[in-house]
Order: structure tokens, then C-alpha cells, then sequence
């Protein structure tokens, strides 16, 4: 038998409480290279939360975290950025007053390495990351605009080439096309592909299941802080529980005559 692949990350029983509260709750997955895992679920079934303790931001109470070899449970979160996670939330994050490119250029400055003397280290291997990170989402022709005057897509684009800019093997993308209309969905799943043929491995959170279906190779749904499904997007529209507690009919009806259309 071939020698399976190390999983990029593994979760082994991760939990996170908030007082009586199981937000996660004893959840284990793996993430092997290459992978798209597209996460979903229902409000509040604490995706947001996992990727909090994931990376960093806001610690698992129990269980272990495994990124790339390293055990990164409980290390802040610059040194799990640094160690190669990288992270776009639900709600857009920049600084305003910048523009694209400056933008990006603190996201590449600092996301990389510890940069214990700041300013000793600045070069042109920073400035070529800022390019390609802007060419990776195609905003390489707003980069003088200044963030705060972008619309809604710019803004994601931006925060994605932010993530991108500090080189990470794992990208963790928390509802990316949230308040996005059809076509700049489609836009986003283009933009992702490129991203994940470029040799990134992608977890995806997302209540959108047409972008999560076309997307993930791999699909897991979170309820109560558990997982309830995880496998095929194929059969995630015929599992009982997951069209119970989440999709309802209609839903995975629609989705499967979509990837039915969509081909294999
Ligand atoms: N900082 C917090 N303090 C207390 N409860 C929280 C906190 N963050 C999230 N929760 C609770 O944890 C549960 C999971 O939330 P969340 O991870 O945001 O869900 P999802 O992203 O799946 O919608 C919810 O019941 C939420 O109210
Ligand atoms: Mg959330």
C-alpha cells in the first residue's frame, strides 16, 4: 500500500467552550495538501468559532491542533500566521485610509516573518509579493485606489490578497461571498480556483452551498458544535440529516440537478 500523505492539519477532539457553553465540541478532521474542505451548517454551529481556535485568535479549551508537523494549540497568532495560516474573515477587515497596494504591503511585510527591527528588512521581495497577491485576485490595476472607496467584491479581493501576500500554505476563508450577487459569485469561485491550482490548500466556510458545492472536494456540516456530515458533495444532498437540519428539500433538490448539470 502506498504511503498515505501527512495531513497539512489535523484536529484531534478540539473543543471550545464559553462558559457552559460547547461551541465545538470534541471535533476531529483532517486537511491533506491540495484539498478544498468546504465547511457548513446552520447560524451558530460554531464554524466561526473553529476557525478562532484554529488560528489562534481565540484558543481551543480542549484538543489538539496539528499544522504541518507542529503542534500550534496554543501558540499566539502571529506564529501560527507565521508558521503558514492564513486567515480572511466575515466581515472585511483593512485599513481604510490606505490604499490596495500599501494595503498589501503590511499584510506582506509582517505576515511573513518576525520582524523583530521593523524597516531593516524592507526589499524588493516584499514588493513582488504585493504584485503577484494582487495579481492572484485581479486587483492589480486598483492598487492606487484607497481601500475605504472600494465596492463590496474590491473589498474581498483585497482582504484575500492580504491573506496572500503573507505566502500561507493553508487559507481559511470565513463566508467570502456573503452580500455577493450571482455573478461575483461566480467571479469569487474563479478567483479561488486559481488560487488553490497555485498550490494552496483552502478551508472554506460558507452558507452559499452552490459556491461551497462547485468548490470543495470534500464537505463537512457542523450542528451544535458536532459534525453531522462529512464526505462527497454528492452525497451531502441525499444525507437525511444534513437535508433535515439544514438544506430542507427544495435546497437539495436544486443542488443536485446542479451538479448533475455541472457534470462529473
Ligand atoms: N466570544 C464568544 N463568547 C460567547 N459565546 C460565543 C462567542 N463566540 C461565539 N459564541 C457562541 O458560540 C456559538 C457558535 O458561534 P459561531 O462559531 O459564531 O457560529 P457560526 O459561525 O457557525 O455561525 C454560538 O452559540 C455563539 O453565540
Ligand atoms: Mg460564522
Amino acid at each position: 500500500m502506498a504511503a498515505a500523505a501527512r495531513p497539512l492539519l489535523s484536529c484531534h477532539d478540539v473543543s471550545k467552550h464559553f462558559g457552559a457553553l460547547a461551541a465545538v465540541k470534541d471535533l476531529s478532521f483532517e486537511v491533506f495538501p491540495g484539498d478544498i474542505l468546504g465547511i457548513s451548517g446552520p447560524n451558530g454551529a460554531g464554524k466561526t468559532t473553529l476557525f478562532e481556535a484554529i488560528s489562534g485568535l481565540n484558543p481551543a479549551t480542549a484538543g489538539s491542533i496539528v499544522f504541518d508537523g507542529e503542534e500550534i494549540t496554543a501558540l499566539p497568532p502571529e506564529a501560527i500566521c507565521h508558521a503558514g495560516i492564513a486567515r480572511i474573515f466575515q466581515l472585511n477587515a483593512a485599513f481604510e485610509s490606505l490604499s490596495v497596494r500599501e494595503n498589501v504591503r503590511v499584510a506582506a511585510y509582517f505576515g511573513r516573518d518576525n520582524r523583530k527591527i521593523p524597516g531593516l528588512r524592507i526589499g524588493p521581495e516584499v514588493d513582488r509579493t504585493v504584485q503577484d497577491a494582487l495579481a492572484s485576485v485581479g486587483l492589480t490595476d486598483k492598487d492606487d485606489m484607497i481601500a475605504g472607496e472600494l465596492p463590496v467584491l474590491d473589498r474581498k479581493l483585497l482582504m484575500l490578497a492580504g491573506a496572500l501576500a503573507t505566502q500561507p500554505k493553508l487559507l481559511l476563508m470565513d463566508e467570502p461571498v456573503g452580500g455577493l450577487s450571482p455573478q461575483e459569485i461566480d467571479h469569487m469561485i474563479e478567483v479561488v480556483r486559481r488560487i488553490a491550482a497555485g498550490g494552496i490548500t483552502i478551508v472554506l466556510i460558507e452558507h452559499v452551498m452552490r459556491f461551497l458545492v462547485q468548490l470543495s472536494n470534500r464537505i463537512l456540516v457542523m450542528h451544535h458544535g458536532e459534525r453531522i456530515y462529512e464526505g462527497s458533495p454528492d452525497g451531502l444532498v441525499k444525507d437525511e440529516a444534513v437535508v433535515d437540519v439544514y438544506l430542507g428539500k427544495g435546497a437539495s433538490e436544486r443542488l443536485a440537478a446542479l451538479m448533475a448539470a455541472a457534470g462529473p
